[in-house]
């Protein structure tokens, strides 16, 4: 496998990193504008999974394609489009493949857009070789990702809902543990600078932006407390039976020690950034 599929994640993804009504419509805006493209322009979104980022997109018109290692990620995309009636017109086409071998044409793009894919791609340098060869000149990449307490980084000082001191926690205790990410990858989640080197050495021109600000839905802690022991995000997947256990028992006792509200719920707000990179 080439990278890793999200066809567990299928039936409970959109449930799990969701946003909150008009979160994903402003990030689509946003693009949009960062990049100026117009509604003609061709788009392709690697790793497209259930369309958490694309669905705007279609549903404005544009133009665009979706590529994913996982079928049942992106048939959770079409289900969402299929009650839909301007579903006919709409300019979309979904492929099943590896982001790191495009089955595109040279220059076929305007806008090459990749959300939450780079740090689970095996040979992410070839994914952004491909992403370069398909754009055509002048056209942009776009490799976007939240930032959000309780998505990886520290969290201290900062006034967070309880569910995301709850995500916090596990991700120190996973550190504290020394267990290792997934399939012992370098860190490229939101590890902005390996990525600039590399799209540098393309000869890319790249910026990092703040591009909109987004929500997420109101959780618990309780039910964040079970995405967590349901092995919900992908980081946590590779973590043999053992130590998922481990980390449970360890965070189940933080947790009635620590947790003053459990079943309070409360949204959570962070900002979607991206790396751009443009090749004149
Ligand atoms: C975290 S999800 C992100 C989905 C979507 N971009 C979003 O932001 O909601 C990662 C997606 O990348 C896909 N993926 C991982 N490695 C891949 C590869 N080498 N080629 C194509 N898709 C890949 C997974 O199947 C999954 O659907």
């Amino acid at each position: 496998m080439p990278g890793v599929s999200f066809d567990r994640a299928a039936e409970y993804y959109d449930a799990t990193r969701g946003y909150a009504p008009g979160s994903a419509e402003g990030i689509r805006d946003a693009i949009v504008a960062y990049t100026g493209l117009g509604n003609d322009a061709r788009m392709l979104e690697l790793g497209v999974g259930t369309g958490r980022i694309a669905l705007p997109f279609i549903r404005a018109g544009y133009n665009f394609t979706g590529i994913d290692l996982s079928q049942a990620m992106m048939d959770r995309l079409l289900a969402q489009l299929a009650p839909d009636p301007a579903r006919a017109r709409y300019r979309f086409e979904l492929r099943q493949g590896d982001v790191s071998a495009l089955p595109f044409a040279d220059a076929a793009f305007d806008l090459v857009l990749s959300v939450h894919v780079v740090h689970l791609v095996d040979d992410w340098q070839a994914m952004l070789r491909e992403a370069h060869r398909v754009l055509r000149p002048g056209g942009a990449l776009v490799l976007g990702h939240d930032s959000a307490p309780g998505d990886g980084r520290p969290i201290a000082g900062e006034q967070v809902p309880e569910a995301i001191q709850v995500r916090d926690r596990w991700l120190r205790l996973r550190e504290e543990l020394g267990f290792a990410r997934p399939r012992g990858r370098s860190n490229l989640w939101g590890s902005d600078q390996q990525i600039s080197a590399f799209l540098g050495s393309l000869g890319a021109h790249v910026e990092e932006v703040a591009l909109a600000p987004f929500e997420r839905p109101p959780l618990t802690p309780r039910e964040m407390r079970e995405r967590l022991s349901q092995r919900m995000y992908s980081a946590d997947w590779a973590l043999s039976d053992e130590q998922h256990a481990d980390m449970l028992g360890r965070l189940d006792a933080w947790f009635t020690q620590h947790v003053v509200a459990p079943d309070s719920a409360a949204a959570s707000k962070g900002q979607f950034r991206a790396l751009v990179a443009r090749w004149s």
